[in-house]
């Protein structure tokens, strides 16, 4: 049997549908391309027939990606499966990845069909997916609830019927590591055809036990595993990638399993994931949280001083996560910032250097030394900025105290256009995003969440507000970074506003295209 574990990504397609917010186009492709570079062999980019853009963001993908397997979600429906075939149609190499419920719980409650019925529409599926590409998923929704016997025989159904890889999902994170390790070693031992297909494991966390069950699965004999950044997904999130991949390379003595998964990049991939989803990572999560390489107590650090190895099973740097010994200031040349970020794994053509620097140098002014995490955020935004911002903004004044009324003034430059407004508010940042509010002039905009952190250590860090924001019945997300918590509010919401603007753009297009019949 094969000592390579596939990695199945699905942060785009099971993390990105738990999200509060969609990611917008450009958001997607960036994390395409950082799994790329990550060694994912396979990504799942959306699914394409639940709406128009998904159907684009999936094209996209499909089209910039050249060193990994592209992939749709289907349900068992022709529509499903053509959408798939249509939106990958531009790739190297892609996947169809079709799916239905097995367990008698959703065949009976949700589909109302027989098992017969459903091994039918399963088998139909696989073929018209076979139509478009040899590479062909297959997924028993619900398999950890599935009898074994009907398992069985849908997995040889649909490895007759053309399945290259069948995926046996715990969709509802319900099994334990030895029951769903029982499974899987039940399949290899009573599914005649077993070995024409890569078997593979999508589970959920729901018990906490999502990245236990991949593990035992792939002890069994698994050879996929479908995981997600961060481990964000449905509910409680999917099997982590970082945490499975770091498993098989630091056991790798015990199980002998490879990836191409390329450890240095997680660090980074998961800030990336973080950021762009805003969902922050809790500091104690194993791999990529902030302490995961922190040592407290005084025995733990005098041994670490002793040997790295005493408290430490797998190096920082083996995640990308490297320790700064420059130390960075406004005197610190263009040479040196290019030079730290490569340190910290940034590729120059990934970043505007001459943008990261006027910023650097604005907040070396400001906070005396610059630590590495100010520089990741410096990076980050830089990546997120909107090339032809509509909505900019030129000045800022908010007061606030005690026993005065906190109050704000906003000039905005909207399309070209100065407009000034004031307002008074609940606290500044009410203040200032009721000016704002008075600027927009009925462009109705109801904000329904809003997150202060702090990006690094010590009263001086940088404010970071992510705002997740309602407009014409979608959500957009946006994110704002200052040293001043009121500015990074301020701007995390015109962050939402350009997003908005780009939407209504991209809407009035696709009308015209329809009105001119193209
Ligand atoms: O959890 C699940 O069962 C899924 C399938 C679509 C693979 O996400
Ligand atoms: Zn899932």
């Amino acid at each position: 049997m094969s000592k390579q574990v596939k990695i199945f990504d699905t942060t785009l397609r099971d993390g990105e549908q738990a999200l509060a917010a969609s990611l917008n186009q450009k958001e997607k492709l960036q994390i395409a391309l950082m799994l790329e570079r990550l060694g994912v062999d396979i990504i799942e980019a959306g699914f394409p027939v639940s709406s128009p853009g998904d159907f684009e963001s999936v094209r996209l993908i499909a089209r910039e990606i050249k060193n990994a397997t592209v992939c749709g979600l289907s349900r068992a429906l022709e529509k499903d499966i053509d959408a798939c075939g249509q939106s990958l149609s531009v790739a190297e190499q892609f996947r169809i990845h079709t799916f239905i419920a097995t367990s008698d719980i959703h065949v009976d409650t949700k589909l109302k069909k027989s098992q017969d019925e459903v091994v039918e529409m399963a088998v139909k599926a696989i073929k018209h997916a076979r139509k478009y590409t040899n590479d062909v998923e297959f997924s028993c929704e619900d398999a950890g609830r599935t009898h074994i016997d009907y398992l069985c025989r849908m997995v040889e159904s649909a490895i007759n019927a053309g399945a290259t890889t069948v995926n046996i999902p715990d969709t509802v994170g319900y099994t334990t590591p030895t029951e769903f390790g029982g499974i899987i070693k039940n399949l290899f031992n009573r599914v005649p055809n077993i070995d024409k297909a890569t078997i593979s494991v999508h589970c959920h966390n729901d018990l906490g036990l999502a990245v236990a069950n991949s593990l035992a699965a792939v002890e069994q004999g698994a050879r996929q595993v479908e995981c997600t950044v961060n481990g964000i997904g449905e509910r409680a999130g999917n099997c982590s990638l970082e945490e499975i991949a770091m498993i098989l390379q630091t056991r790798y003595g015990l199980l002998g399993l490879d990836t191409n998964i390329k450890s240095q990049e997680i660090s980074k991939a998961s800030k990336l994931v973080s950021n762009l989803c805003n969902m922050p990572v809790q500091s104690n999560k194993a791999i990529v949280g902030a302490n995961a390489f922190s040592h407290s107590s005084g025995i733990h650090q005098d041994g670490v001083l002793k040997g790295q190895n005493t408290y430490e099973i797998m190096t920082p740097e083996s995640v990308g996560i490297n320790k700064n010994n420059l130390n960075l200031t406004s005197r610190s040349g263009r040479h040196v910032i290019k030079h730290r970020l490569g340190e910290l794994g940034y590729q120059q053509d990934e970043y505007n250097l001459d943008a990261i620097y006027e910023s650097f140098l604005k907040l070396a002014d400001k906070k005396g030394q610059v630590f590495d995490y100010d520089l990741e955020a410096l990076l980050f935004f830089d990546q997120q900025k909107h090339d032809h911002a509509h909505y900019k903004l030129e000045h800022l004044q908010a007061q606030s105290g005690r026993n005065i009324i906190p109050s704000a003034t906003v000039q905005l430059s909207v399309g070209g256009e100065s407009k000034t407004e004031s307002a008074i508010g609940n606290g500044p940042v009410d203040a200032a995003y009721n000016a704002i509010m008075r600027v927009l002039e009925g462009h109705t905009i109801d904000i329904v969440d809003f997150k202060l952190d702090s990006k690094g250590e010590g009263a001086d860090a940088l404010a970071q507000v992510s705002v997740v924001a309602e407009y014409n019945g979608r959500r957009f997300n946006g994110i704002g970074l200052a040293t001043d918590i009121v500015e990074s509010g301020v701007r995390a919401l015109i962050f939402v506003l350009n997003n908005t603007h780009l939407a209504d753009q991209i809407d009035e297009q696709k009308q015209q295209v329809k009105v001119s019949g193209v």
